[in-house]
């Protein structure tokens, strides 16, 4: 079959590779009918993570069941699910507990896995034609049958719950003001959580000017530019002083706006603790900072040594004199899958208006790299094998 292959920085191919199968009584296979590009493929992509080449790329997988395993009991072929990006076994102390992106049986030595993810296990990614997917019974959520809201429903893999989580982190409750960071497709989520818990005034910043617009059309957000000056300074005055809580959809590498660079992504604009520090100084005393965005222990392509070691210059001593709380990590899909779902079938929430391109699985290679250069227009890619 053919799937997404990593083979070093700045580049995928279409590969023919092997076709999975039954590994365990557990498994069932699907036939992918969309997976996503992500965000945190792109760290992958850029050669800054320890990622080597041979990886099939894709933890965003929906399809159709093929086969199923013997011990499983409520999926059968003709089913139609989406698969959170996190695989968890259901039984482990942190499952119980719900905490399904750190489940301690998928992945020895680790806690939490993914599919087609470094570091996170053994799991073949979806970006391909075929998918297993492991504990099924647990990891597989149903969906109704037919093609109706393909879109909406590919996105309940990862971003919508991911934006939603942030949103969670924060403890956003409704009549808050808050500030997200990041419009790409998981701020935008984000900022489209907020809006339906009810938050009183949403700032979303960026610097690319379509996602801003989203964010304004589709979340009711003030569209805050980052390139036009301070983006803690545009907000507490257009907010008159700091907000309730803070979202961080960015991760360790964030463009610092004082640096400059012919690109726009050079690594050497990065600085990885510029955005957490931005919500420490956005955000008010005693208020609370969601970061669902990415931070790394290890960082091959880091702007300085500590960096790289995944030590940041954060002003801690700042957040402890204002008493606000963070919290952080890979989102447990598991814990808002399923009522996100139901939003989406009862026409209370479509996530859609975030896919900017749906295409063949060939063109991958092509929309890896404009969707790196963060290319005007180009915001949530879904591929088609
Ligand atoms: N916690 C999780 O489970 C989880 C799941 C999915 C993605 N992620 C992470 O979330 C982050 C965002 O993912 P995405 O798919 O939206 O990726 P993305 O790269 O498309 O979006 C990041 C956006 O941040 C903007 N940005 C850069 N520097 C900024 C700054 N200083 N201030 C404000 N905005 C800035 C960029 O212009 C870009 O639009 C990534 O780090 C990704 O790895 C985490
Ligand atoms: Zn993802
Ligand atoms: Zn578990």
């Amino acid at each position: 079959m053919n799937a997404v292959v990593y083979q070093g920085p700045h580049e995928v191919a279409v590969e023919e590779v092997e076709e999975p199968e039954i590994e365990h009584p557990n498994d069932v296979l699907i036939d992918i009918t969309t997976s996503c590009i992500c965000g945190s493929d792109l760290h992958m992509y850029e050669g800054r993570t320890a990622a080597e080449p041979g990886i099939v790329f894709g933890h965003e997988n929906m399809g159709i069941v093929t086969e199923v395993g013997d011990a499983v009991t409520t999926l059968e072929e003709g089913d139609r699910v989406v698969a959170p990006f996190n695989v968890a076994c259901g039984h482990c102390e942190n499952c119980e507990d719900g905490y399904t992106g750190f489940c301690t049986n998928v992945n020895p030595g680790f806690a939490g896995g993914a599919y087609g993810y470094v570091a996170m296990g053994p799991y073949k990614g979806g970006q391909a034609e075929k998918l297993r997917i492991p504990y099924a019974d647990f990891n597989a959520l149903q969906l109704p049958e037919g093609d109706q809201h393909e879109d909406a429903f590919a996105l309940l893999a990862d971003i919508f719950p991911t934006g939603w989580h942030g949103t969670e982190l924060a403890n956003l409750q409704p009549g808050d003001s808050v500030a997200i960071y990041g419009a790409g497709p998981v701020g935008l989520m984000a900022a489209y959580s907020a809006k339906i818990k009810g938050a009183a005034e949403i700032y979303t910043v960026d610097r690319v000017p379509s996602r801003l617009d989203l964010a304004e059309e589709h979340c009711d957000a003030t569209a805050i530019n980052f390139e036009d000056g301070d983006p803690v300074e545009q907000i507490k005055d257009e907010h008159g002083g700091a907000v309730d809580k803070g979202v961080d959809a960015v991760g360790y590498q964030a463009i610092d706006p004082e640096k400059e660079a012919d690109d726009a992504y050079d690594p050497a604009r990065e600085n990885p603790a510029v955005v957490l520090n931005d919500l420490i100084r956005t955000v008010r005393p005693t208020g609370e900072l969601g970061i669902p965005g990415l931070y790394v222990p290890e960082d091959p392509g880091a702007p300085d040594e500590m960096a790289a070691q995944g030590r940041l210059g954060i002003d801690f001593g700042l957040l402890f004199e204002k008493g606000q709380k963070l919290g952080t990590g890979q989102c447990n899909v598991k814990s808002y899958n399923r009522e996100l779902r139901d939003l989406i079938i009862e026409g209370r929430a479509d996530p859609s208006w975030v896919v900017s391109h749906r295409v063949d699985i060939e063109e991958a290679p092509e929309m890896y790299e404009k969707f790196d250069e963060r290319e005007e227009g180009v915001t949530k890619v879904l591929l088609e094998p």
